[in-house]
């Protein structure tokens, strides 16, 4: 069975809470490079690499990509709805090497004319971190996926380099990565590229001396030719330069090659990047029609006569293929010109496909069709594209429609980041994150703001969530002095064009946001030209999906909204800055948007891509307490700058934002609105509203650690409304406060709810339209033991009790699975609790907690989820932030055994945990 912690052992609650509302089956690792055959190979090239990063960026080396305008003044504080500004130009004053890196991005640009001529040259080919015989022993030895400042250390204070906003982590700068490539001489022949999920950020490549190319943006996966410079039958150097920008984000990026490097090698005729393309049509319980086409490159110096033979077959929830072909499509006959493309289209209709849909009222079946290409009778290549056969309607009056079904978004908005873990993409990281979600009842995520790793839209896929896929934070006017509008005019096209080329295939992405809160909702129709060119590359891309914005400034007569088929709305639909403080402010501050929008576009579909940007600090509770159920967060009004933490009464929010209960209540208010993404899932590193000096957010229904805040009862008690669960706050360790008002709310799925103090009833109370807590605002705190009984249509329904607890005696560790992978990548996120001698964790603990590990694993990373903690994420020893404390352990590649995690602090019993590693 899956074990999971619970903050209260005994808790009925949240025992039961763990699979109720989501289908969600830990899945971790599942292969996701499916290719046998052996004519394609995809070969990980993630260890093995020697790292160096320059101590500053003004040491670094002069290969540039271009010159950056001089940034002065700091971005720190400045509100995240501040009106982006217009680019600062730059002229070059020395060489740059932008257009040499350029033709990667070829193609996808569409219009010959407009594709990029390599000029001659080899520009830092005789520079010697690029050359064979330079020796880099001494760098850094690394296995990817890398992400070079998440250890820190943490800057502190005013006067730090990378301020709140980034993380206050060391992640910018140059650095270079070097590995030497085996290639046999069996390889001579064959096409062979490099294939980068995402580099952060302006990576350039050299392989034996030669610059290969390079990608700017570093959220984009790239592919480079390495073919015309590699050497058969021997050792290839290939150099990497990556330049990580200060002030190029609102939110921590990470730096360095932080996701996955592949080497696909393949004939040199073969199914081309991101090559097929599978749609479908008509789709109903009985039958479904499947479009197919299929982009063959003819490397070779022969024109050539290429058979298609493609056949679908069923997968399981694995990924497995299981039974036989349930669907072949004719063959298709291709005769393609030495050195150039072709694509083949066609169609098959097949019976009682199983679908794809969200659960838990569906499934998400997935199938995949396998494509050969055969070349005078022989398989050449062959090629796999996983798909679903779904269909989707966005129905302006009534919300969005799976299948036929009418499903509520209940969605949240996520970072990249993994907390400790940083920007390096950890498959099993990113599944516990999307558990964690889908027990919550949340089936919908919007990667914000920026294309997510491959492997994050793989488990979308199997485990069910509908997506957002964005894009873009900025266009051509600026939010920070170094963010993508430096090379939007070069790379807009390309960058947009592969996003959707690889993401097209998932069944999962429902919608293409080409846009978060870009200025070009200020600027009238020059803006909106902006957006309509954008617009027609996404469709001419993949018009089966419709295009939305996150438009948080743009009103209903502004051209922006006319441009996109689905309107999006941050914050304006429960309206910004409405309370009487803000009058005269020069923020935003509008009215509730929701029925303006709805009356001026009645053809479109509304969805609130970003609702709430609500605070909480798990476990820290701030008196008084407000009446009121949203507010902006102030000192003494849910917040505390002293200390920094904000308070788990889940009553106040960021300025422009509004609380779960307000939001809940307009959208439920205007029910042709198809739902919500919340800001934000998990707490991420950077943009700490609204206390700088932190680390990390504070927005997030669950903390940086993976530890769930007060607010994730809250959702689930709205999203999972078939799920009998009571959720009691504050915690009951209030000594300096007895005989005090201390308020207690629940959190219910039932209707009604009385509350029990020390066996004593303090009334029941129901729910009001529109109202989603049940509050007992004149409790006066006594000791003991506060229990809930909640009701749903007169029948008891769920309980929850919390206790006073006796002092803190022991530490009691527990996995989230004690079995893993030894594979090096697999992963335990423990978490330890202090707990009393009755194993209730002991709210307001700090204890500082040593950790130590035995057997084949190690200890990754450790975190408690306090976003002002500065200390190193590698760090074995930390304080628990209110009873809890999470280390990550990782598997060591190849060695099966136990591993035996130990957790010491002093005056308190140890806690220890064994796990046992398996082969897959
Ligand atoms: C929004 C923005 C998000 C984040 C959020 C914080 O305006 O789109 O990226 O900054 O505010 O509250």
């Amino acid at each position: 069975m899956k074990k999971r912690y619970s903050i209260r052992i005994k808790s009925f609650a949240a025992i039961l809470s763990f699979t109720f509302c989501t289908d969600a089956q830990s899945q971790a690792n599942l292969p996701i490079n499916r290719v046998k055959n052996s004519n394609r190979q995809r070969i990980s090239i993630n260890d093995g690499w020697h790292f160096y990063k320059y101590e500053s960026e003004a040491k670094a080396d002069n290969l540039i990509y271009d010159e950056r305008p001089k940034v002065s003044g700091s971005n720190e504080y400045k509100v995240a709805d501040a009106k982006p500004t217009e680019a600062v130009k730059v002229k070059a004053t020395q060489e740059v090497l932008k257009t040499w890196i350029l033709p990667s991005g070829n193609d996808f640009i569409k219009d010959p004319q407009n594709k990029h001529v390599r000029p001659n040259g080899n520009p830092g080919g005789n520079f010697q971190f690029v050359m064979s015989n330079f020796d880099d022993s001494s760098w850094e030895k690394v296995n990817l996926p890398h992400d070079w400042a998440i250890k820190g250390p943490f800057q502190i204070g005013n006067n730090a380099e990378v301020g709140g906003g980034m993380g206050r982590l060391p992640c910018n700068g140059v650095a270079w990565y070097r590995k030497k490539l085996d290639i046999p001489a069996s390889d001579a022949g064959k096409s062979i590229f490099l294939d980068i999920d995402g580099a952060m950020s302006y990576a350039m490549v050299w392989l034996n001396e030669n610059l290969v190319g390079g990608w700017p943006y570093g959220y984009n996966s790239w592919r480079l030719d390495l073919t015309p410079f590699i050497v058969p039958g021997g050792k290839n150097q290939l150099a990497i330069r990556v330049d990580n920008p200060n002030n190029s984000s609102r939110w921590y990026p990470g730096g360095g090659i932080y996701r996955n490097v592949w080497l696909t090698k393949v004939n040199p005729i073969h199914v081309g990047q991101y090559g097929t393309y599978i749609t479908t049509k008509n789709v109903s319980k009985t039958s479904a029609t499947i479009n197919l086409e299929v982009t063959i490159d003819n490397k070779s110096k022969k024109n050539a006569n290429i058979e298609v033979i493609t056949r679908i077959y069923p997968l399981d929830a694995k990924g497995k293929i299981i039974g036989n072909t349930i669907g072949n499509f004719n063959t298709l006959n291709s005769n393609i010109a030495a050195g150039k493309s072709d694509k083949v289209e066609s169609s098959i209709l097949i019976e009682n496909p199983r679908l794809w849909g969200p659960p838990p009222s569906q499934q998400p079946n997935l199938y995949v069709a396998v494509t050969t290409l055969l070349q005078n009778g022989k398989s050449v290549d062959s090629y796999e594209t996983r798909f679903g056969i779904r269909s989707l309607e966005f129905n302006p009056d009534k919300g969005l429609f799976v299948n036929g079904e009418h499903i509520i978004i209940k969605g949240v908005n996520q970072h990249h980041d993994l907390g400790a873990l940083g920007a390096a993409v950890n498959t099993r990281a990113v599944e516990r994150q999307l558990e964690i979600l889908g027990e919550m009842g949340c089936n919908a995520i919007r990667m914000s703001h920026n294309p997510p790793a491959p492997e994050l839209l793989e488990l979308t896929d199997r485990m069910g969530f509908l997506v957002i896929d964005e894009i873009f934070d900025s266009w051509v006017l600026k939010k920070t002095p170094n963010d993508f509008h430096l090379i939007f005019a070069d790379w807009s096209e390309p960058d947009l064009r592969s996003f959707i080329h690889r993401d097209r295939n998932y069944p999962s992405v429902i919608l293409w946001s080409f846009g978060n809160e870009v200025g070009e909702q200020y600027s009238g129709e020059e803006g909106a030209t902006v957006a309509k060119r954008l617009y027609s590359m996404v469709k001419e891309e993949d018009a089966t999906r419709p295009t939305i914005l996150a438009m948080n400034y743009a009103k209903p007569d502004m051209p922006l909204p006319a441009v996109i088929d689905v309107i999006g709305l941050n914050y304006q639909g429960e309206g910004i800055r409405q309370s009487p403080e803000f009058e005269g402010t020069d923020r935003i501050r509008t009215a509730p948007q929701y029925n303006p929008f709805h009356a001026k576009f009645p053809n479109k579909l509304i969805i609130s891509t970003e609702t709430a940007s609500a605070f909480s600090s798990r476990g820290v509770y701030l008196f008084p307490v407000s009446k009121e159920i949203s507010a902006p967060l102030r000192d003494g009004r849910g917040g505390d700058s002293k200390i920094r933490q904000t308070s788990s009464y889940e009553l106040h929010a960021v300025d422009f934002g509004s609380t779960a209960d307000k939001v809940f209540s307009t959208i439920d208010q205007h029910p042709f609105v198809a739902g919500e993404f919340v800001w934000n899932g998990f707490d991420y590193l950077g943009e700490p509203t609204p206390y700088y000096d932190s680390r990390s957010s504070y927005s997030g229904i669950i903390d940086l650690a993976g530890f769930k805040k007060d607010r994730f009862y809250l959702y689930q008690s709205k999203w999972c409304p078939e799920f009998p669960m009571a959720h009691i706050l504050p915690h009951w360790n209030w000594a300096e406060r007895v005989g005090e008002i201390t308020p207690v709310h629940v959190f219910t799925s039932g209707d009604e709810a009385e509350l029990f103090l020390n066996g004593k009833s303090l009334g029941k109370k129901k729910k009001g339209l529109y109202e989603y807590r049940l509050r007992w605002d004149s409790v006066r705190y006594e000791p003991g033991e506060l229990k809930v009984i909640s009701y749903k249509n007169g029948k008891k329904w769920a309980e929850n009790e919390v206790k006073t607890t006796d002092k803190p005696t022991k530490l009691l560790a527990s996995a989230d699975r004690d079995i893993i992978y030894a594979d090096g990548k697999d992963l335990a996120f423990i978490t330890v609790q202090i707990t009393d001698k009755n194993g209730f964790m002991v709210s307001r603990t700090n204890n500082p907690i040593e950790f130590s590990i035995e057997g084949p694993g190690e200890i990754v990373a450790t975190d408690n989820g306090d976003a002002t903690n500065m200390v190193s994420f590698a760090s074995k020893k930390r304080e628990a932030f209110n009873g809890l404390c999470l280390v990550i352990v990782q598997s060591n590649a190849g060695k099966l055994g136990t591993i035996t995690l130990k957790a010491k602090s002093s005056g308190l019993e140890d806690g220890t945990i064994t796990l046992k590693t398996i082969t897959k």
